[in-house]
């Protein structure tokens, strides 16, 4: 069993550097299939999902090679157009490969994705989005067939705005023929950074961070070399932290201009930010101020996956919140988990309202998913005593080395990674 103990209750002072974004750089890898040729993408952090991504690539033929945070992909020849299902199942992203992988063979076989237990995560979207492009479906219990003699381009109108339906059909997309319009495309940084490497690699994508992306599609792409930009999640997460605990800190490599609604909560907890380029400095007493009431929205809006982070940090703060959770019904099991700690936290459907009394006690706890884990790593660290946090796999899928990033900052933590080592 992995896990992370930390005796909370210190300040964190200090400075550290964020790593690439999980989100961008995995549909990023599934764009490697559709380049005949060789892609290179930097600044890749070293998490279980990456791990993940990389077997199912080397499964289906491509070449990969990680080294020092750079992966080097190599799709000249696939082998098979079947991600196995071993690896297919273990990760939300690995639907991402369906789109690319019929752009690229006119076919392919997933297994219906795994992921954080979050919510009910459907792919009907995926689905009917890329039907409106010619693929037809064959699914039989979990396994997924999908087939397009030819990709024709058209127009989807997304009901609501799904990072990876549009990630889906925007691989699908590119070497199709013809136009492809999509209408309600969410608009999350990580798709616009998506678009940029396929632009870089020949992609015709208009309307890019717009609710409307246009797409023409060319005979093939060429070789291309990015670098990932810093994940805004885990930012957002370090800040918190900071927060709660009290501190000052300065984050480098951060995406500062894809945070705002996240700074923005950070100011409404009375903490104090300076930004320039890509670092931010964050004071903090310790003390968060109550925010009265904020929801999760698709970007720009405060993202669902800062939900948990925030809840832990409002845990130490004195008065009431309330958060709405509009994106993935499952988010407030964190809940559960912070009141071992103490924490007094009503849930009433799609709102939790936390009455917050400045502190909470260290407890033996459960990470139930990736960032609820990280959440709970925030009420440890700003807790008094001990706590331990079991099932860390989770965390470890998006996280490269917290614990090393937060003994940066003066944290008293420990990691044992337990089967996640192996897994990687
Ligand atoms: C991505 C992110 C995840 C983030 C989420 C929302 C990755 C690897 N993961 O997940 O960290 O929390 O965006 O910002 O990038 N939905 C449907 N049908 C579908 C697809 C989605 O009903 O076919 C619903 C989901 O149940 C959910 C909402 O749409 O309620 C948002 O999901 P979506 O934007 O697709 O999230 P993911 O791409 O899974």
């Amino acid at each position: 069993m992995s896990f992370l103990e930390i005796n909370g209750g210190r300040n964190l002072y200090g400075s550290l550097s964020v790593q690439g974004s999980k989100n961008a750089v995995l549909p990023m890898m599934a764009a490697a299939l559709l380049n005949k040729g060789i892609t290179v993408i930097q600044n890749v952090p070293y998490i279980l999902d990456v791990c993940h991504m990389i077997k199912i690539l080397n499964a289906l033929g491509c070449r990969v090679k990680y080294e020092n945070g750079t992966l080097t992909m190599d799709a000249s020849c696939l082998t098979s157009h079947e991600l196995p299902w071993a690896w297919a199942g273990k990760m939300r992203s690995s639907i991402m490969i369906l789109g690319a992988l019929v752009g690229r063979c006119g076919e392919a076989v997933t297994y219906y994705p795994g992921g954080c237990s979050i919510g009910a995560r459907p792919i009907d979207l995926h689905v009917e989005g890329l039907k409106k492009l010619g693929v037809t479906f064959d699914v039989e219990g979990d396994r997924i067939e999908a087939r397009a003699a030819r990709l024709v381009g058209a127009c989807v109108d997304l009901p609501f705005p799904s990072v990876g339906a549009t990630e889906n059909v925007v691989l699908a997309a590119v070497l199709a023929d013809g136009e492809t319009c999509i209408r309600g495309a969410a608009r999350e940084p990580e798709i616009v950074e998506l678009c940029r490497m396929l632009r870089q690699m020949g992609a015709c994508i208009d309307g890019v961070g717009s609710g409307i992306l246009r797409i023409r599609g060319v005979k093939r792409l060429r070789d291309c070399c990015v670098s990932a930009c810093g994940d805004r999640i885990v930012a957002a997460t370090y800040l918190m932290a900071v927060a709660a605990c009290g501190g000052e800190a300065m984050l480098t490599e951060t995406p500062v201009s894809y945070m705002g609604a996240s700074l923005d909560v950070m100011r409404r907890m009375g903490c104090r930010l300076k930004s320039e380029g890509d670092r931010v400095l964050v004071l903090s007493d310790g003390e968060p101020s109550p925010i009265p009431f904020i929801r999760t929205e698709p970007y720009p809006g405060f993202p669902t996956d800062v939900q948990s982070q925030l809840m832990a940090t409002l845990c130490f703060s004195r008065g009431n919140s309330s958060i709405q959770e509009t994106i993935f019904e499952g988010r407030f099991n964190t809940a559960l988990e912070l009141k071992k700690m103490g924490a007094d936290i009503i849930i009433d459907n799609r709102l939790a309202v936390i009455h917050g009394a400045g502190n909470l006690h260290g407890a033996l706890v459960e990470a139930r998913d990736l960032r609820g884990g990280a959440a709970l790593v925030i009420a440890g660290l700003a807790a008094e005593g001990k706590t331990h946090i079991d099932s860390c796999c989770h965390i470890f899928r998006g996280y490269a080395g917290i614990e090393t990033d937060l003994r940066q900052l003066g944290a008293d933590i420990r990691a044992d990674y337990g089967q996640a080592a192996q897994q990687a």
